[in-house]
């Protein structure tokens, strides 16, 4: 038997950020050596996604994940073991063929993700290298530009403003250390204007301040204070990003911002958006319209995708072939990559594939329920991604990914390239 033959495969519930059940998976192999990996969850899902497989009933909350469990024990670890862990692509096409739905609703892609993953960081053991560069190889020493939460909102923080995430990226930081030192100081700085404010109050799902504005762009006009407060050049050093998250109130193209009180079709909304772009330094918008508005989708790309970055979450789903639809009809120009959304590396991997061959750019991104799972970092390393979203700099679920970047900015030494804003992803003309 090779080294990397799967000797066992075990599934374990454990507990998320938000205190709920999540699966782990973990992979031995002949050679002695093993690989975890831990699903994430999301709150705010796309309804393209892959099925995140849940008990139902009464038991926490009827989130509880024993059958995603039972279904690593019974039917996958039978189905893997003697498969070579080195070969993924194999391995991720037996999870599939296994399953036999369009959406792993009968394993759970909570399972196969875990199995995915965990089968990869036991071949990346076997190999004796970091998983980044048993992805990547000796090319992969490019470090993301990282989009990190200052405020949260959306479904991530009660519906109290109607904007998901209101996030910094650095341009222009040197590195991937100074790009966190930068938004370490604005964190802070907008932590203490909220406190003279009267506002503080704790922080959102992802990390982030806990929203207490009156309007959406109430948190814009903060956020431009925190920068300057913190003695940074706004647009230029560090600019704003938004996830709208659009399909938490927008359907069937009527937009219902609770908030202002106010109810807009596609064109109202993309007005309303490019209002903002004209007013704030924002540079990257994240599901601007609802996954059911592909026209919307390239209505706003049309109007700013040339200068502003419009990324595709619930809208894309990291999926491969939706990143070609997309390109088709000129909607985005970038693709959020979340590797739960499809349930194996290797259809998330496609995603990223066909994205750049479309010409667009790629962010991997955490879920807003995490864990001390660090796997999506090395993702974005090892696949040359050059941008991670993984929350707010606040909590350890958040900042090991942040800390693991560190790590590995460090051991590729003056290898490290830090992609900095031209990984932003934006339309060609
Ligand atoms: P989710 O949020 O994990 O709750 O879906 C993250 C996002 O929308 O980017
Ligand atoms: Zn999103």
């Amino acid at each position: 038997m090779s080294a990397t033959a799967i000797t066992s495969v075990l599934g374990r519930r454990v507990w998320d950020s938000r205190g709920r059940p999540t699966v782990e998976a973990e992979i031995a192999l002949a050679g002695g050596v093993s690989g975890r990996a831990i699903a994430p969850a999301g709150a705010s899902t796309g309804s393209g996604e892959a099925v995140d497989l849940r008990d139902g009933g009464s038991a926490f909350g009827g989130y509880d994940v024993t059958r995603a469990v039972a279904a690593i024990r019974d039917a996958i670890a039978p189905a893997l073991r003697g498969m070579d862990a080195a070969d993924q692509a194999a391995l991720d096409a037996r999870l599939i063929a296994l399953d036999g739905t369009e959406s792993k609703s009968r394993l759970g892609a909570n399972a196969t993700l875990a199995v995915s993953m965990a089968a990869a960081h036991a071949a990346a053991a076997a190999a004796g290298q970091p998983l980044y560069r048993n992805l990547g190889g000796e090319a992969a020493t490019l470090l993301p530009l990282p989009q990190i939460q200052i405020f949260g909102g959306g479904a991530h923080a009660g519906r109290r403003v109607d904007v998901q995430d209101f996030l910094v990226v650095c341009p222009a930081a040197a590195s991937f250390a100074e790009a966190l030192d930068w938004t370490a100081e604005v964190y802070r700085a907008a932590g203490a204007l909220m406190r003279q404010a009267g506002t503080l109050g704790g922080v959102a799902d992802e990390g982030g301040w806990w929203p207490a504005f009156r309007t959406n762009e109430q948190a814009l006009e903060m956020l431009v204070r925190a920068i300057e407060q913190a003695g940074f050049a706004p647009g230029r050093q560090v600019a704003i990003a938004l996830d709208v998250a659009a399909s938490e109130f927008g359907r069937g193209g009527r937009y219902r911002l609770g908030l202002e009180e106010r109810e807009l079709d596609t064109t109202g909304m993309i007005e309303f958006l490019i209002g903002w772009i004209r007013a704030y330094p924002i540079v990257s918008i994240e599901d601007p319209l609802a996954e059911d508005d592909p026209e919307g989708f390239a209505a706003f790309t049309r109007a700013v995708g040339d200068r502003v970055q419009v990324v595709g979450d619930d809208f894309l789903v990291s999926d491969a072939a939706r990143v070609r639809a997309a390109a088709a009809s000129g909607g985005a120009n970038t693709v959020l990559i979340k590797p739960n959304q499809r349930g194996t590396l290797t259809e998330t991997r496609a995603a990223w594939d066909a994205a750049r061959e479309v010409g667009y750019a790629g962010i991997v991104s955490a879920r807003s329920g995490e864990t001390e799972d660090v796997t999506i970092v090395h993702l974005a390393v090892g696949w040359g991604v050059g941008q991670l979203k993984v929350g707010s700099f606040a909590r350890s679920e958040r900042m090991a990914k942040w800390n693991e970047a560190l790590r590995i900015e460090e051991a590729l030494g003056p290898r490290a390239r830090f992609a900095g804003g031209t990984a932003l992803g934006r339309s060609r003309r």
